[in-house]
């Protein structure tokens, strides 16, 4: 049976600042503590999914730099395969971060060497994705390549699930070879034009994205809940209600840990449920890949 996971994606440097409030335009806010980590929307959900016990391949681009050594290092630390992990000469991608007292965060990203991960460097894992079961992919690095990465992963018998973070236009092409699609509520309003204010409009969105085609659709609303959704039966996953500290990486720690407990034979539903218990923990807990729990963690809730 086919079992591994291969995430492809971005790694970043997180420099983040913890603010009492997030700054104004042209405003200096002091107090701030800094926290220095891993991150990266791949990166991120690679962490989360090797935490909950997948085989994990991840496809990255990082600079011939000190982070890009430093990051490399964590992530082989977790256990993940970084065997065909691009280097080029750009700097590594760089995330500029403020979470404030309210857990509310913004971003600022310097994608740096993300963008030199290109179509013809999946080519480069073509043996891994014949055996992997999920391919699980975000747009934080070129189109072309994540289009080239679904392609070949469809064709070569892995499931393909979409983070559509951050959100961009996606094409009927790359939609036509999804397995699942995870966006959350404002990346569907994007997707479909539905605005996302209940279960309801979720269920409408997700209806949408059958309508173009995807064969499954989670989308998830923070501390709301999501909903899980195939074409024979939907669902409504309520959050686990928790006092959140950051949010940063939630997302990805969601997606993360959603990908190895389907790699583990869960089905969509019970995998979902996995997730909410995972990024439930993530929140409150500083920082990305710093706040991903691991799987005993999650048995013991
Ligand atoms: O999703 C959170 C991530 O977005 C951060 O780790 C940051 O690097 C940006 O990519």
């Amino acid at each position: 049976m086919r079992k591994g996971v291969v995430v492809i994606g971005s790694s970043n440097l997180d420099i983040t600042a913890r603010v009492k409030r997030l700054p104004r335009p042209g405003e200096t806010i002091g107090g701030g503590h800094l926290l220095t980590a891993n991150g990266g929307k791949g990166a991120n959900q690679a962490v989360a999914a090797a935490r909950m016990g997948a085989d994990v391949l991840l496809l990255t681009c990082l600079g011939r730099d000190a982070s890009g050594e430093t990051l490399s290092h964590s992530l082989a630390a977790e256990g993940i395969d970084t065997s065909k992990i691009k280097f080029s000469s750009t700097p590594t991608g760089t995330a500029l971060i403020f979470v404030d007292d309210n857990a509310e965060n913004c971003i600022a990203v310097a994608p740096g060497s993300n963008m030199d991960l290109m179509p013809e460097d999946v080519d480069t894992i073509s043996a891994n994705l014949k055996e992997a079961a999920y391919m699980l992919i975000q747009m934080e690095i070129p189109m072309p390549t994540v289009l080239r990465a679904a392609q070949m992963a469809d064709s070569l018998g892995a499931r393909v699930i979409l983070n559509p973070a951050p959100m961009g236009p996606v094409s009927k092409e790359l939609i036509s070879h999804l397995w699942l699609i995870t966006p959350n509520e404002t990346e569907a309003e994007k997707l479909t034009g539905i605005t996302i204010e209940s279960e309801n409009d979720a269920r409408l969105a997700a209806e949408a994205l059958f309508a173009e085609g995807v064969e499954n659709v989670i989308i998830t609303m923070g501390s709301n809940g999501s909903l899980v959704a195939t074409r024979e039966r939907i669902e409504f996953v309520p959050a686990r209600p928790v006092k959140a500290l950051d949010t940063t990486g939630a997302g990805d720690c969601y997606n993360g840990a959603l990908v190895a407990a389907l790699s583990e034979g869960k089905d969509l539903f019970e995998a979902a449920k996995v997730a909410t218990l995972a990024s439930s923990i993530a929140v409150t807990r500083l920082g990305a890949q710093t706040s991903a729990p691991y799987k005993n963690e999650i048995e013991s809730l």
